[in-house]
């Protein structure tokens, strides 16, 4: 009689929510995210970014009250993203002392010093004319070896400015090693790298640019130095080659429909990895929650939840200030 039923009963363990609790493989915490934040020169009020819900262009004012009420619900961790007034063919915002991602790590730097981990973007498609992570050549194409220049120049300023982690995400080759050389020489070793490994020119970025006010000339895109998203084992080759060159932290961007890479990469190094739960996967939630297709609230921590099952240790969230709300 008995033979007929299965022996193996996984139903046991999903009994009740105290049992399911108990035998979770995975726990999302507050610990694991970082909040990206953006902040804007020359504006008197923070304004709101229609394709991004509930994220604001900030002022320099209405940033530290938000990173305040961050580090107070326990986000451990912000990455700030900086929109100038003026934009020009190099990018100097991105470097000037006085650029406005710079004077707001100093205002943060004295609002919660080390309470928490101030990271800083570090490109300068924020910055330029012409929208490109990099300086161009004569042909238009994005020069590799003067933007590292550029890239070096910046991670000095919001070195000195009071960031813990620079983030550079433009995917120059050798990004990592010419910073960390930079950052070294200046007597910045305690300046932690965070590199954007594995970031794919994806169509999930949309309302980031919004938030950004970055539109690419020419109607061109980063297909000629972000990844294509058609490799997998590609990956790998940037992460190690950035771990070689001193990244202490390796990102993968975005992050659910690279799953695969982020378990494939956690298989294979010791550092951390995060993953960047981009700005196209927090608007799908958001549009689709309010046409009232899905659940808001479960298929957010659902998501986040794949994220770090799959292997990130860091999740880059726009839902870290609702996850530390909600559901810490
Ligand atoms: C480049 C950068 C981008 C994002 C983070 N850093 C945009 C891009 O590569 O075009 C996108 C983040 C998001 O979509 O949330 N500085």
């Amino acid at each position: 009689m008995g033979m007929a039923f299965p022996q193996s009963r996984p139903r046991r363990l999903r009994s009740s929510s105290a049992m399911r609790d108990l035998v979770a493989e995975v726990q999302l915490s507050t610990k694991d995210l970082v909040a990206p934040l953006f902040v804007r020169e020359g504006i008197t009020e923070a304004q709101p970014i229609s394709s991004l819900e509930g994220v604001m262009q900030h002022t320099l004012a209405s940033l530290r009250n938000e990173v305040k009420q961050l580090a107070d619900l326990g986000v451990p961790a912000v990455i700030l993203f900086g929109v100038p007034a003026k934009k020009d063919e190099v990018g100097s915002g991105a470097f000037d002392p006085n650029g406005i991602v710079q004077v707001a790590l100093e205002q943060l730097q004295e609002d919660v010093g080390d309470r928490m981990v101030l990271m800083a973007d570090l490109c300068v498609d924020e910055y330029t004319s012409h929208g490109h992570c990099g300086v161009l050549d004569k042909n238009g194409d994005v020069d590799n070896d003067k933007t590292l220049e550029i890239y070096c120049k910046a991670a000095l300023a919001q070195a000195r400015a009071g960031a813990h982690v620079v983030a550079p995400s433009g995917m120059m080759d050798g990004q990592v090693g010419a910073i960390r050389h930079a950052l070294d020489t200046a007597g910045f070793n305690n300046v932690a790298i965070m590199a954007y490994s594995a970031k794919y020119a994806s169509g999930l970025y949309g309302p980031f640019r919004d938030a950004v006010d970055v539109q690419i000339a020419d109607g061109g895109n980063r297909k000629g130095y972000q990844q294509d998203w058609r490799n997998a084992r590609e990956s790998m080759r940037e992460v190690l080659a950035d771990i070689e060159q001193g990244a202490d932290i390796v990102m993968i961007k975005p992050a659910l429909s690279y799953l695969d890479v982020i378990s494939s990469v956690r298989a294979r190094v010791d550092v951390p990895i995060a993953a960047y739960h981009v700005s196209g996967e927090y608007a799908m939630i958001k549009a689709a929650a309010a046409n009232d297709w899905i659940d808001h609230d479960t298929v957010a921590l659902e998501q986040l939840t794949a994220v770090k099952r799959a292997g990130a240790d860091i999740i880059l969230t726009y839902f870290a200030r609702w996850f530390a709300e909600n559901n810490r």
